[in-house]
C-alpha cells in the first residue's frame, strides 16, 4: 500500500506561528510535526509516500525531509496543491497518478497518534476505512452516526450542534481507488472546499465504509490547545 500525507492548508488558527513556516514543520516536542504521520505510515509497513503541500513555505520541506531515507521512507514524492485551502478531498486528488490504480492510506499532516495501524492496513481489501476515536468534544469534528447495531456508520455529520455519538472521524483513512472518482464528483461546500466527509458519505451510500477504533493517543495539532496537548503527550511519553 502507498501512503499520502496532506500538508497543505493555511494553518490560520496557528497564526502567527504559521507566518514563519508551514504548520506541519512546527515542533511537537523534539521533532517537526510531519515526522509523526510519516512514522505512523512507516511503522505500518508503508515506505512509498507522497506529501501534498502548498502555501508560501513549501520549500522548507525539502530541507527538513530531503529524500526521507533517514525516516525509513524508501520513495518520497511531493505534490503541490494550487489552492492551499481547496479542501482535503481536493488535496487527495493530487495523489491519483501516484496511487497508480491501487489503494492509499491517507493521514492529515497535523494528526499524531501512537496507534499501530499496520494490521488494518494489511487486512484492507476494498471500499473505505475510517479510524474513529472517542472524544469529549465531538462538536469540533466529523461525527459518526451509527445504525442500531452500532456496527455500521449510516452518516457522518460535520461539526454537529447535537452530536449523535462521541466518535470523531480522525484524520486517518484507507481508500480503494474509487476514492478519486468520488472526489471528482463533489461540489465545493459552503466554505468553498471539497470535503472529505462528502467522500466518506459516498462510500456510505455504496454501503462500503468500514470503521475501527483507533487505539492509544490521537490528537490533531491545528489549534494552540491541541498543539499544546500533543507536545505534552509526546514529551511525557519520552519521560519528560
Ligand atoms: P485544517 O486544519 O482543516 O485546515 P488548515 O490546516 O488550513 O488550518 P486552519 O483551519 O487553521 O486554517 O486541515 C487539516 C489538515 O488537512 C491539515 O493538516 C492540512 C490539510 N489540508 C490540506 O492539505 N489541504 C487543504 O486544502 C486543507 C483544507 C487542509
Amino acid at each position: 500500500m502507498k501512503g499520502v500525507i496532506l500538508a497543505g492548508g493555511l494553518g490560520t488558527r496557528l497564526y502567527p506561528l504559521t507566518h514563519v513556516t508551514n504548520k506541519h514543520l512546527l515542533p511537537i516536542f523534539d521533532k517537526p510535526m510531519i515526522f509523526y504521520p510519516i512514522d505512523t505510515l512507516v511503522k505500518a509497513g508503508i515506505r512509498d509516500i507522497l506529501i501534498v503541500t502548498s502555501g508560501p513555505h513549501v520549500g522548507d520541506f525539502l530541507g527538513v525531509l530531503r529524500n526521507g531515507k533517514e525516516l525509513g521512507v524508501e520513495h518520497l514524492e511531493y505534490a503541490y496543491q494550487e489552492k492551499p485551502d481547496g479542501g482535503i478531498a481536493d488535496a487527495l486528488l493530487l495523489a491519483e497518478d501516484f496511487a497508480d490504480g491501487g489503494p492509499v492510506c491517507m493521514i492529515l499532516g497535523d494528526n499524531t497518534t501512537d496507534a499501530d495501524i499496520g494490521g488494518d492496513v494489511k487486512t484492507f481489501q476494498d471500499g473505505g476505512l475510517v479510524f474513529l476515536k472517542k472524544v469529549t468534544d465531538p462538536k469540533r469534528f466529523g461525527v459518526a452516526v451509527f445504525d442500531e447495531s452500532r456496527e455500521r456508520i449510516i452518516r457522518i455529520d460535520e461539526k454537529p450542534e447535537n452530536p449523535a455519538s462521541n466518535f470523531a472521524v480522525t484524520g486517518l483513512y484507507v481508500y480503494d481507488n474509487k476514492v478519486f472518482g468520488y472526489a471528482k464528483s463533489l461540489k465545493p461546500s459552503e466554505r468553498g472546499q471539497l470535503e472529505i466527509t462528502d467522500v466518506n458519505n459516498c462510500y456510505i451510500n455504496e454501503n462500503n465504509l468500514k470503521w475501527v477504533e483507533l487505539k492509544g493517543f490521537w490528537s490533531d495539532a491545528g489549534t494552540f490547545r491541541s498543539l499544546y496537548s500533543a507536545n505534552k503527550f509526546w514529551a511525557e511519553k519520552q519521560g519528560e
